[in-house]
This record gives structure tokens, sequence and C-alpha cells, in this order.
């Protein structure tokens, strides 16, 4: 998998940036062919794909070897920091972010808001959270354009032990410990937990 290559196309896209100061609509992000969108989605998706893999399994490997108290760690310190080398490698910012969030530092902005709103009312609508179309789009702002993608995450019964409503006790301690603000309980099976959201400088 190669994630490195996106710079050339980048190149390409800085002469439709719009003047509007909102986010631009499928329009103009036609100015990007086809295929060079197509080519940045699937490089994208490939890093999520590798922040996702790579996650899981460091969680599933905790979780057999501690169990959920000790796997805490693995999402606590790993999640951050596999994202921060995906994103040394790609020159991308990379995390995951949610609607009832754990950690604050992965608080979403107003256009990471909108995305996963649009995930929840389009679940809410009968799709299952995993066959929930990404969202990308062209936004440009006072930091310039961007290219912006998040893809859902759905709850999976693994992730009950730490964000289900039957939390066992020594998890839940632990977990007010380091989140005192601790909003990502309550879940089920099937809802959407959360999305990866990549933005890139265009
Ligand atoms: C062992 C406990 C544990 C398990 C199991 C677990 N998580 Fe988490 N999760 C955490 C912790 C701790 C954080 C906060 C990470 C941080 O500080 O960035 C977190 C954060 C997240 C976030 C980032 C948004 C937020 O709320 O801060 C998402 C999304 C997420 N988890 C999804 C999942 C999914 C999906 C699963 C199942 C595949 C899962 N988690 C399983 C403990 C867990």
């Amino acid at each position: 998998m190669n994630i490195r290559k996106l710079a050339p196309i980048a190149l390409g896209l800085a002469a439709f940036v719009g003047t509007s100061g909102h986010a631009l609509g499928d329009e103009q992000s036609k100015a990007m062919t086809d295929e060079e969108l197509q080519e940045r989605i699937a490089e994208t998706r490939a890093a999520i794909e590798q922040f996702a893999s790579t996650l899981q399994g460091e969680l599933v490997a905790a979780m057999e070897e501690g169990g959920p108290t000790q796997a805490i760690e693995v999402c606590n310190e790993r999640a951050p920091e596999i994202a921060d080398d995906i994103a040394a490698d790609t020159g991308w910012e990379v995390g995951r972010t949610s609607l009832k969030i754990r950690n604050p530092d992965n608080s979403p902005d107003e256009w990471e808001r909108i995305q996963l709103e649009h995930f929840e009312s389009q679940h809410a609508d009968g799709i299952p959270a995993n066959e929930l179309a990404p969202r990308h789009e062209v936004v440009e702002d006072e930091d310039g354009a961007r290219f912006r993608f998040m893809s859902a995450i759905p709850t999976g019964g693994a992730c009950l032990a730490c964000h289900g409503t039957d939390i066992d006790r020594d998890v839940k301690h632990a977990l007010e410990r380091l989140y005192p603000d601790d909003q990502a309980t309550g879940y089920s099976e099937g809802e959407v937990r959360g999305a990866f959201t990549i933005t890139q400088e265009m």
C-alpha cells in the first residue's frame, strides 16, 4: 500500500479554489477530474484501513492478554500514536471523532459534526452503520482549500466492554480516571460509534 504519492495530485487542484469562503459543493469539486478524485479517495481509504487494522490488531491482542482494563491503554496511548504515525507518513491530519466523545481532543469541528449528523440520520433511516457511504468534500476557509474525508465507524460487540451500557466496574473506574467527562458509553452493537476523519492540504 502506498500512501505517499498524493502530492502531485494536489498541485492540479490549486486552480479551482473558489472564493466563497464556504464549503465547495459537488460542482466545484468536479474541477478535479473523476480519475483524480477516485485516486485520492482510494489513497485516503487505504490510510484509514491502515489506521483501523493496526488499532484493531493491538486492541484485540491487549484484550486477550489483559482484558479491557489493560486494553484501555491501547486506546488511550496507541490510538493517537498510530494516527500520528500515519499523519507523519502522509502529511495529512488523521484522527477519530464522534458526536459523543470520550477524549475531548477528539471533538468534531463544524464540518465533522455535520458529517456525523448525516451518518446518524442515514442510520436512523435504516442504513446499517457498516454500510454508510463515506463523505468527502473540498472545503475552503481561512486555512485554504482542503480535501476532507470521513468514514463511519460501527459499534461492534467487542467495543461494548468500554463503550456499552453494562461496563465492568474496574473498567468504569479506569475510564473515569482518564476521562472525567466521558460521553462515549451507552452504545449498543450496530450503532454509529463515530468516524475516522482525514484532512489533506491542497
Ligand atoms: C478497552 C477499552 C476500549 C475498547 C474495547 C474500545 N474502545 Fe474505543 N475508546 C477507548 C478509549 C480509552 C478511548 C479514548 C481514546 C483517546 O484518548 O483518544 C476510545 C475512543 C474511541 C473513539 C474516538 C472518539 C472518542 O470517543 O474519543 C472511537 C471512534 C472509538 N473509541 C471506537 C471504538 C470502537 C469502534 C471499538 C470496537 C471495535 C472500540 N472503540 C473499543 C476505549 C475502548
